[in-house]
């Protein structure tokens, strides 16, 4: 009965995913494949199981096949990026995880796990190209456009925030790593292209990416660049660090990007070159690299996410923007500001709010800070025609004096067509995240809350 379960769970959660799940046995014979494996690799499932592995892909060896390699080796190889032309004759690039499966000490079989990356490849080599032909420095060019921002747009003058810009414009002076920290809608975007555009790179190239959300391979193409490769697929093309020679590079989201490829980051910081993946040559890069977290960097650390060492190179000058909610003298000027911007923008001839809503954005907890204020002003000047925003102009959540539960930007979204094991490893990490902020990074008190032993705790955070 219980198997019988099983099968069929397994079954369905097969159907499901949009991962390509294959899995052969000791032998070499296909035991499982999914439907989303047949339309990455461009074959109908009819075609593969059942059949050896070598039979079905004629171009592959015993030494080429992921998965007889690691039926021989019973090493996993994880997260690695392959190109190849399906058999319907389109390109396609996939990230790839195949782990052996061993029983009581015996080889039973083998498993791959398949991403489809190649739209976001696309996408993302279409942007580098972009930002490359954007700050083409061949003669013909002559204005190369830069980041818009600069001081004179950064509203505020409670008395953190005064500092923050001074110290902010002192370091545009250098060319030393920042590392600005600030929750969701600070305005971290609005500083660093500040800086740049106060900065004796300011007529060099602003090159913005964020690390967030992108395979590991893919991210370290973008970053380094690539040289021609038959295996990777690759081009010959440039990294964002040669594109942003001369200039700065921001790196948004910093604590996001996988650690091996910090480490590769540190080293690049350390030597000030570049080598392109799979190219032997050296290039000296002049890149002035801010990063930004909307964490806290020292939990990040202790959490896994940030390596300790790059943490150390990138935070040379760390700032820190307050939160709306601790710079609340700053409401009324920036009320002010953005009722100016959108009277313009919207045709109206608002003059300020009623002195309820003045009271209520005093108690109001902003977890989406400026962007969450903005916002609700342009939201209320599109719907009212008075001369004050009066409280029936704003959301509810406002008025009940109550913030969203304090979501994290990336927020945690659960929907189907994930996998659920992706899906659940993403609800522990939350929850993880979630009693580490509550216990200011101390994994004792964690684990009790979590109510993991401690030694538990520690493994799965070293996993990540
Ligand atoms: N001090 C400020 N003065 C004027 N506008 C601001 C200020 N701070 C933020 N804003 C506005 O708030 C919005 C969000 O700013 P920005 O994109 O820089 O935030 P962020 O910290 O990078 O947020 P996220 O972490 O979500 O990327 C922008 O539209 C920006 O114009
Ligand atoms: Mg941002």
């Amino acid at each position: 009965m219980e198997s019988k379960f099983l099968q069929h769970t397994l079954q369905e959660i097969l159907q499901l995913v949009d991962v390509g799940i294959h899995v052969v046995d000791a032998t070499g014979v296909t035991v499982l494949y999914n439907p989303a494996a047949a339309k990455i690799e461009g074959l109908d499932p009819a075609q593969v199981m059942g059949r050896h592995i070598l039979d079905v892909y004629p171009s592959l060896d015993p030494e080429s096949s992921t998965l007889l390699q690691v039926s021989r080796t019973l090493q996993p190889l994880l997260q690695k990026q392959q190109s190849f032309t399906n058999f319907k004759g389109n390109r396609i690039t996939t990230v790839n995880s195949t782990r052996p499966i061993v029983v009581d000490g015996r080889l039973i079989g083998a498993v791959e796990v398949s991403q489809d990356i190649t739209n976001v490849r696309e996408l993302s080599e279409r942007l580098v190209d972009l930002q490359a032909r954007m700050f083409d420095r061949s003669p013909k060019k002559s204005t190369t456009p830069t980041g818009r921002y600069t001081f004179a747009d950064l509203i505020g003058q409670n008395h953190d925030f005064v500092e923050l810009k001074r110290q902010a414009l002192r370091a545009a002076q250098t060319s030393s790593t920042i590392l600005v920290c600030g929750e969701t809608g600070t305005g971290k975007e609005l500083l660093v292209q500040s800086i740049h555009n106060a900065s004796p790179r300011a007529s060099q190239p602003f090159v913005a990416q964020n690390c967030a959300a992108m395979p590991e391979s893919l991210l370290e193409s973008i970053l380094f660049g690539t040289v021609r490769g038959s295996f990777t697929g690759a081009e010959n093309r440039p990294g964002l660090f040669e594109v942003a020679d001369g200039g700065t590079l921001f790196l948004d989201e910093i604590d996001s990007m996988p650690t091996s490829l910090q480490a590769k980051l540190l080293r690049v910081l350390q030597e000030q070159y570049v080598r392109r993946v799979g190219d032997n040559r050296e290039r000296q890069v002049d890149v002035r690299i801010i990063a930004a977290t909307n964490s806290d960097p020292w939990l990040a650390v202790q959490r896994g996410e940030l390596r300790e060492d790059l943490y150390y190179r990138i935070s040379v000058v760390q700032l820190t923007i307050p939160p709306l909610r601790q710079r609340r003298d700053d409401l009324p000027l920036l009320t002010q500001h953005f009722i100016a911007k959108n009277n313009q923008r919207l045709n109206k001839r608002v003059m300020g709010l009623s002195d309820a809503v003045q009271q209520l954005f005093q108690e109001y907890s902003w977890p989406g800070n400026v962007r969450e204020l903005e916002h609700v002003i342009e939201g209320a000047l599109n719907i009212g025609d008075g001369d004050l925003i009066s409280v029936e102009l704003i959301p509810q959540r406002i008025r009940q004096g109550q913030s969203t539960p304090h979501v994290q930007p990336s927020g945690p979204v659960y929907r189907l067509g994930r996998s659920l094991r992706e899906t659940l490893a993403q609800v522990e990490n939350d929850l993880i995240n979630q009693a580490l902020e509550e216990t200011g990074g101390n994994i004792s008190q964690a684990a009790a809350l979590l109510g993991l032993p401690r030694q538990t705790l520690q493994y799965r955070l070293r996993r990540r």
